[in-house]
């Protein structure tokens, strides 16, 4: 969603410090962007669209050491100048990242006090009423913003800068990410850990409605009763460079490149050994059924939790997209596991699941990358993935780690329900340990995927089809190729096709067919033949073991030889490849496409 950064300190070139930490925000949201920052003023400065405008606009020789910034994902009115953030009314300017459901509620309660307001933001409300009670009462700032957590009803992340108080940042949040930088004689506020990193690898945490107090020397932090509490200082594992592109030109094809090392990260953290890998998965020996609940491509990477955990420990097992789950009439018990996935530990959704299920004493383990995140800190229990910063907003390495997660979970199951013994365990384990380097293989064929992009790019309608662990698969990348290219495709049951769909099948509509499942193979052949029938163009993904000259095919892909249970890691390599060339040769934004955001924070 938006991203907040928020300065206090010894720099007073205080406009470049905050755009310059703003661009390593600008993936969760980019339409539009603004500063506020304090001389003997507040003084802010906005624009719509990228980062880039905003650059255009400001006055570099201005000096200050106080300042708070914002990339926005739109909610609450347009993308404009006008709804863009920082928000100022009377003596409080405020960043918000969130939604205020019942902005509404309260802009009218405003109005009648005599507030006019000039947006059609939720935030623009927030300052108000931050203004208001600041106005009507003798309180302190801390406790103006304690009471204003009394009104509100939804999710907020804000940095406020109050007038009477020029030498002070504050900040709060409830539900929205905001984590505090902690540095030599500057201190920071962020939406995630990135945007700090220049300043700092020191940061802390913040639960739901504490109070932040910085000052260039000094944090202080409260909770709502306005007890000052003290904060776990972390420190991040990583650095700027590897939040770089290091040659790449996209984060997205350097993120790919990454997923032989962070999948060997991933591997090597849970599989040192064999008893070790038992240890360190969870015990599920109690549940009977398994509901998997997230949104995008980690419900992608739960639809291959669902065939594994079904063929092969044969525990029933649903997935739900979690903004439905959340509503829903939901059938669980205490022998019920629900797994909620999420890279970011962030998306709004999939936490409000993840809430009801702890509401209805449901057990819950998360799937996450992001340490510390809301989920991986409210679940019961949390197994990491290891893939690093993921910038680009569509998701590779973390998907991949996702289904290698799901891969070891898997394993566990089936030695809990005795479905595999030791020796067999072994070999899966050690076929795990190898691959990363069936991963290498399949990156080295990367031309091989570009030419079939070469061949597909111009087209404006793209079909996926598969069945079993190939539809899942096709899911992910038939969402991996509209999110960066803009193409319309959709992914298809193979056997589904023929039940209306394949009336859209016309001479060269391209079908990218997936088929990796030997029991299944024969049928997906009958399919490809009823598409290429009405004059579809195919494109073929499948093993070595499974490969022939397939005549009928346009273009066909081969993965390397490997075992059957390695491929849910391996297929998905040559789509997001393709996916990534197709939105090169068209020349879309790829690390930050239209109207997305990397974490969705808002339902
Ligand atoms: C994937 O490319 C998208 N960026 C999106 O579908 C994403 O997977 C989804 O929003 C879930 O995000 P999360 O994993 O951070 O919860």
């Amino acid at each position: 969603m938006c991203g907040i950064i928020g300065y206090i300190g010894k720099k007073t070139n205080i406009q470049k410090q905050l755009i310059d930490s703003l661009k390593t925000l600008e993936y969760r949201g980019y339409d539009s962007a603004g500063i506020a920052y304090v001389t003997d003023k507040v003084n802010i400065i906005k624009s719509k669209g990228k980062i880039a405008n905003l650059e255009e606009k400001i006055d570099r020789e201005e000096q200050g050491c106080l300042g708070i910034a914002h990339t926005r994902w739109a909610t609450h009115g347009g993308a404009s100048d006008n709804n863009s953030h920082p928000h100022r009314v009377g003596k409080v300017t405020i960043v918000h990242n969130g939604i205020i459901e019942n902005y509404m509620e309260i802009k009218s309660l405003l109005e009648k006090e005599g507030y006019k307001f000039k947006t059609e933001t939720d935030t623009e409300v927030a300052c108000a009423l931050l203004d208001y009670l600041k106005s009507k009462n003798i309180w302190n700032n801390l406790e103006v913003i304690r009471e204003f957590a009394g009104y509100i009803k939804g999710s907020y992340a804000l940095g406020i800068i109050f007038d009477d108080d020029l030498d002070t940042l504050y900040a709060t949040r409830k539900d929205s990410p905001l984590i505090i930088g902690l540095g030599k004689d500057e201190n920071l506020i962020a939406s995630d850990v990135s945007a700090v990193l220049k300043f700092t690898k020191k940061y802390c945490l913040l639960d739901n409605y504490d109070i932040v107090k910085l000052t260039k020397e000094k944090v202080q932090i409260y909770n709502k009763d306005l007890k000052s509490v003290c904060k776990e200082q972390l420190e991040v594992n990583w650095n700027v460079e590897q939040a770089e592109k290091n040659g790449y030109d996209h984060f997205m094809l350097k993120e790919i490149h990454e997923e032989a090392k962070v999948l060997k990260d991933t591997i090597n953290e849970y599989v040192e050994n064999l008893d070790s890998f038992v240890d360190k998965m969870p015990d599920m020996r109690k549940y009977d059924k398994i509901h998997i609940v997230a949104c995008g491509s980690a419900m992608h990477a739960g639809l291959i939790g669902k065939y594994l955990f079904e063929n092969y420990p044969e525990i029933e097992t649903t997935v739900e997209v979690a903004s439905e789950y959340r509503y829903k009439k939901v059938f669980y018990d205490d022998k019920t596991l629900v797994i909620l996935i999420s890279q970011s530990g962030e998306t709004a959704d999939t936490i409000a699941s993840l809430r009801k299920a702890k509401e209805d004493h449901i057990d819950t383990l998360a799937i996450v990358n992001v340490v510390s995140s809301t989920i991986a800190r409210e679940a019961d229990q949390v197994l990491y993935i290891r893939a690093g910063v993921e910038i680009a907003v569509a998701t590779t390495k973390a998907y991949l780690l996702q289904v290698a997660m799901l891969m070891l979970i898997n394993l566990k199951l089936m030695v809990e329900r005795e479905k595999i013994d030791s020796s067999k365990l072994k070999e899966i384990l050690k076929l795990l340990k190898s691959s990363p380097e069936y991963v290498e293989k399949v990156l080295a064929d990367e031309k091989k995927y570009f030419k079939i992009a070469e061949k597909i790019y111009k087209d404006e309608d793209i079909f996926f089809i598969g069945r079993g662990i190939d539809y899942a698969m096709s899911m992910e990348g038939s969402l991996k190729l509209k999110e960066v290219s803009y193409i319309h495709s959709e992914a298809y049951q193979a056997g589904e096709l023929k039940h209306g769909t394949i009336s859209l099948i016309e001479n060269h509509t391209k079908v990218i067919a997936l088929m990796t499942d030997e029991d299944l193979a024969l049928k997906t052949i009958s399919n490809i033949k009823e598409v290429k029938a009405r004059g579809a163009d195919v494109i073929l993904i499948t093993t070595e073991k499974l490969d022939s000259d397939f005549e009928f095919v346009n273009e066909k892909v081969t993965l390397p030889k490997v075992d059957s249970y390695l491929i849910p890691i391996l297929a998905i390599i040559p789509l997001q490849l393709i996916a990534y060339q197709v939105a090169k040769l068209r020349k879309c934004d790829i690390d930050k496409p239209r109207n997305l955001a990397k974490s969705v924070t808002v339902e």
